[in-house]
């Protein structure tokens, strides 16, 4: 989500439209302002774009007042409405609050609040905040800003949130851990922003919060930041901004598709915050738990999706009958709803879909449902069709993709998807608990073993660079890194328009290895676990017909070293769990060769991120 606020001597309302407008690229399914007109709240939201808000908004209110709260929406609770959009009001119509992030705690701080006479007009946690806001607030009859502080100190989450009382219309509160946060420094103003963006051509001066710290922001005044835990007072930093608009959006990064690559240590995390607790060796995922009688029945899933996140489906048969032994079959939801297949009501159907809107996908769905099968979702895109029609379903919770090649959607997808099949191993007792409790351990290093896999992103551009003028490309990988090899070539292919094919290693010597000659990169994804041996002996062959080769190699590796043209190391992790970083460097390889042929990265020719046509 992206939020804007504006506090000084101008008119709040252009500033926080264009402000939400810039903020778009971060979560657009709804939008919402509110405006302190000099006695009164007025608030308008809408489901929509900002085009959408703003319409509505300037026929249902006055856009007059000097100090204004912002929200553009990528859901996480509750489905995209006009209720379920920011800001949110408290019971007593006092406080209004926007935030961006996710109150894990949300239900049980919830209930607390019902009990206390408390009423809900949405489902989001954001609702809930407010309320535990207000509540701690007149309880303690103390000022907004320290009952934020106490109210947050109870939430489990991520936050960036700015919050106003209509009594005190002098001042916001924001605070932030986990979302971004920006506070822009002007003459008696002062600007609220998920980042710079909105402000920019206001001032250059702002102070980036820290997580776990909150500020009280007083008009005309000054910012006071304080630290959310204990008391102590912070002297803020005040940074000069060098950027340009363009480059804030991205994040400071060249293009959306490089930014998303390296969200993934954040976004794999955001997928299992909260859901995996393995100090407890507990995986909770709602849609399972309350589905737990058919899953435990079915005799086979089915996976049916598109394109990248069919290659997710592709790599969950292997963790699903590897860990939980559920026989799998993986679709191209094109073929599958032409096919007449065989569905019956002890299958279970889990469709996959980033945007949540793919046509053949949806169709698929509603053949299988037609049949009797029960439908499990996993998309990323909260509200969407495929997460509508379904019968249950987890979202992966990556945040807006906005790059067309798919990146973070895929190894969140495959997080999601290893998540229901421990969680299944276990119910069926397929692994041991010990097993289990070592299977979330090592899920939960994940994501920085996916910032250390990002730290050879040096060394795969001089590689892009060497190789960037092949015409072919070939990418090998056997096992649960079989899907990895279609993936990297996918990717290559997308955006670089160089012509690629994924492998299984040993399927080789049926027909690619006659196109191996000294002019064809090779891609051989050879880790420690899983086949290596047998990959290593592929290799040899590789290199007996002059082939050039790239291993994506076990951190430490000596054998490939020694054959291949180059390495690039990986950290070591359970084989299962290779995919989530021997995509790493396979992602940044065709980016950097895009880059350099010059093409459009972030919209290749002839794609699109969401393909509603059949
Ligand atoms: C398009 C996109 C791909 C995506 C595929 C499936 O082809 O360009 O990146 O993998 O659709 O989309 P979905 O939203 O269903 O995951």
């Amino acid at each position: 989500c992206g939020i804007v606020g504006y506090i000084g001597h101008r008119e709040a309302y252009p500033i926080v439209i264009k402000g939400l407008q810039r903020l778009e690229y971060r979560g657009y399914d709804s939008a919402g302002i509110a405006l302190y007109d000099g006695t009164d709240i007025k608030l308008s939201k809408t489901k929509g774009k900002v085009s959408d808000l703003k319409e509505r908004l300037e026929n249902e209110i006055s856009t007059h007042g000097t100090l204004g709260i912002g929200h553009t929406r990528w859901a996480t609770h509750g489905v995209p409405n006009d209720v379920n959009s920011h800001p949110h009001y408290s019971n007593s119509g006092d406080l209004v609050i926007i935030h961006n992030g996710i109150i894990e705690n949300y239900d049980a701080l919830k209930k607390e609040l019902i009990k206390r006479g408390y009423t809900f007009k949405s489902d989001t946690d954001t609702e809930v905040l407010v309320n535990l806001i207000e509540d701690v607030k007149k309880n303690e009859n103390i000022k907004l800003g320290k009952a934020v502080q106490i109210a947050l100190n109870q939430v489990i989450g991520a936050y960036a949130i700015a919050v106003f009382d209509k009594n005190k219309p002098n001042e916001i509160v924001v605070a932030k851990l986990g979302s971004p946060l920006a506070i822009g420094i002007g003459e008696d103003e002062f600007f609220i922003a998920s980042d710079a963006s909105p402000f920019i051509e206001f001032t250059k001066n702002a102070v980036y919060l820290e997580d776990e710290q909150m500020a009280i922001i007083r008009r005309g005044k000054d910012i006071k930041v304080r630290k959310i835990k204990g008391d102590s007072l912070v002297d803020p930093y005040v940074q000069e901004l060098q950027l340009n608009l363009e480059q804030i959006e991205k994040g400071g990064y060249d293009h959306f598709m490089l930014k998303e690559i390296y969200e993934q240590p954040e976004a794999i995390l955001d997928t299992f915050r909260g859901r995996l607790l393995s100090n407890e060796a507990v995986i909770k995922l709602a849609g399972v738990e309350d589905n737990m009688k058919k899953f435990l029945a079915a005799e086979r899933i089915i996976v049916v999706a598109c394109g990248t996140s069919w290659h997710a489906g592709l790599v969950s048969e292997y963790i699903f009958e590897d860990l939980a032994r559920i026989p799998v079959e993986v679709e191209y939801a094109s073929e599958f709803r032409y096919r007449n297949p065989v569905i019956t009501e002890k299958d279970i159907v889990i469709a996959i879909s980033q945007s949540g809107e793919t046509a053949d996908t949806l169709a698929a769905i509603k053949l299988a449902k037609s049949k009797g099968a029960f439908v499990f979702g996993v998309c990323n895109v909260v509200g969407s069709s495929i997460a509508r029609e379904t019968d249950a379903g987890a979202y992966t919770h990556a945040g807006p993709e906005i790059g067309v090649a798919s990146t973070k959607a895929f190894t969140t997808q495959i997080t999601v998807l290893t998540l229901i099949a421990l969680r299944l191993a276990r119910a069926k007792g397929a692994i041991s608990s010990s097993e289990f409790r070592h299977h979330l351990i090592e899920l939960e290093t994940i994501p920085s073993k996916v910032k250390e896999a990002l730290e050879s992103d040096g060394y795969v551009q001089t590689i892009a660079d060497i190789y960037k003028d092949a015409k072919n490309f070939l990418y090998l990988g056997r096992g649960y890194n079989f899907p990895v090899a279609l993936e990297g070539a996918l990717k290559l292919k997308e955006i670089s328009y160089i012509h690629a094919e994924g492998y299984p290693a040993a399927e080789m010597k049926h027909g690619p290895i006659a196109l191996i000659d000294e002019h064809m990169p090779v891609v051989v994804i050879a880790t420690k676990k899983g086949h290596y041996e047998k990959v290593v002996s592929n290799i040899q062959e590789i290199k007996s017909r002059k082939g050039k080769i790239i291993g994506i190699v076990t951190k430490g590796d000596k054998s490939v070293k020694e054959l291949a043209d180059h390495v690039i190391e990986v950290p070591e992790t359970i084989e299962s769990l290779t995919p989530l970083l021997t995509t790493i460097p396979l992602q940044l390889l065709s980016y950097h060769i895009a880059v350099m042929l010059d093409k459009n990265v972030d919209q290749p020719r002839n794609l699109a991120k969401s393909v509603t046509v059949e």
